[in-house]
C-alpha cells in the first residue's frame, strides 16, 4: 500500500534555465496542471528581505547585485519550506539548484523524503530573447505577480491586478545586475546540463509564447511517463494528458 501511494506521487520537478527564460511563468502553470504547489527560491528570498528579516537583509545586496546566496544558506531556506505538510506529493523547483553542489544536495533532501530522482525541464532560449523579456518584466512587490509588457503596465495603471500594489520593476533587474545574473548564470548553473543530462533532462525550446512552450513542456512529461511507467498510467500522466489535450 505504502508502495502504490509512492507510485502516485508527482515527485520534484526541477525548472532550469537563463534568466528570463520563463522558470516563474512556467512553474505556477505546471504546478497547478501536476496538482502540488511550486517553490521559487528567488521568490522565497525576496520575501525575506521585504520583511526585512536578519536573513532577507544578509542576502538583499547580493541579490541586487545579481550574485548567488550561498549554497548552504539557500538550501537551509528551502529545507525549512518544504516541512509544511502540502509537499508531501511532490512540487515544482523553480530557480533551484542553481549549482552542482544544490543537485546534490537537492538528491539528499529528496531521497529523505523517499521521492525518486527529480525530472528536470530545461527551458532553452536564447540570451537576446531574455534579455528583452526581463527588460519589459514588472512585477507586484506584495504577491509577486509577474507582468511581462510596458503595455500591461499601461493598462493596468501600473498596480497589481490582485492586490491593488503599485507594481515596480524587480531590484536585479538593471543592465548591470542582469549580466552579472548572465555570467552567474554561464559559470555555476550551466553546468547543471550536463549533470541532469547524464540523468533526467528535458530540453524545452521556450521561445513562442507562453502556452506553446506550456504545451510542449506537458508533452515531454507525458512522453517520459509514459516510457518510465511500461504502459502503466499513472496519476500524473492522466493529469498532464488531460491538460495537453
Ligand atoms: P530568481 O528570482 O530565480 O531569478 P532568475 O533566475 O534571474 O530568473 P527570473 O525570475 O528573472 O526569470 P524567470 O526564468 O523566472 O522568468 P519569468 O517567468 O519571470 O533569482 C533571483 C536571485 O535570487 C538570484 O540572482 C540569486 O541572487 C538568488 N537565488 C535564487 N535562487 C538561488 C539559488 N538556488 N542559489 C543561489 N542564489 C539564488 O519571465 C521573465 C519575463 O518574461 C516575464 O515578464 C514574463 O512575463 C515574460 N515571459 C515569460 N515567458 C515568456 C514567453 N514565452 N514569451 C514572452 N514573454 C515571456
Ligand atoms: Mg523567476
Amino acid at each position: 500500500m505504502r508502495g502504490q501511494q509512492h507510485r502516485n506521487r508527482v515527485g520534484a520537478v526541477v525548472l532550469l534555465g537563463l534568466p528570463g527564460s520563463g522558470k516563474g511563468t512556467q512553474a505556477g502553470r505546471l504546478a497547478a496542471a501536476l496538482g502540488v504547489p511550486s517553490i521559487s527560491t528567488g521568490e522565497l528570498l525576496r520575501r525575506e528581505t521585504e520583511k526585512g528579516t536578519a536573513l532577507g537583509h544578509s542576502v538583499r545586496e547580493i541579490m541586487a547585485r545579481g550574485q548567488l546566496v550561498s549554497d548552504e544558506l539557500v538550501t537551509r531556506v528551502l529545507a525549512a519550506h518544504l516541512c509544511s505538510s502540502s509537499f508531501r506529493n511532490g512540487f515544482v523547483l523553480d530557480g533551484y539548484p542553481r549549482t552542482v553542489a544544490q543537485a546534490r544536495l537537492l538528491g539528499q533532501l529528496l531521497e529523505k523524503r523517499e521521492f525518486g530522482a527529480p525530472r528536470v525541464l530545461y527551458l532553452d532560449v536564447t540570451a537576446e530573447e531574455v534579455k528583452a523579456r526581463l527588460a519589459n518584466r514588472v512585477e507586484c512587490p506584495v504577491c509577486g505577480a509577474t507582468y511581462g509588457t510596458v503595455k500591461d503596465l499601461a493598462a493596468r495603471g501600473g498596480v497589481c491586478e490582485k492586490d491593488g500594489s503599485k507594481l515596480a520593476h524587480r531590484l536585479d533587474d538593471n543592465a548591470e545586475s542582469i549580466l552579472e545574473r548572465f555570467r552567474q548564470y554561464e559559470l555555476n548553473t550551466k553546468p547543471l546540463i550536463a549533470y541532469y543530462e547524464a540523468r533526467s533532462l528535458m530540453r524545452v525550446m521556450a521561445d513562442g509564447s507562453p502556452d506553446e512552450v506550456f504545451g510542449r513542456i506537458l508533452n515531454s512529461l507525458t512522453a517520459v511517463d509514459r516510457h518510465a511507467a511500461h504502459g502503466l498510467k499513472s496519476t500524473r500522466i492522466m493529469v498532464a494528458a488531460s491538460v495537453a489535450g
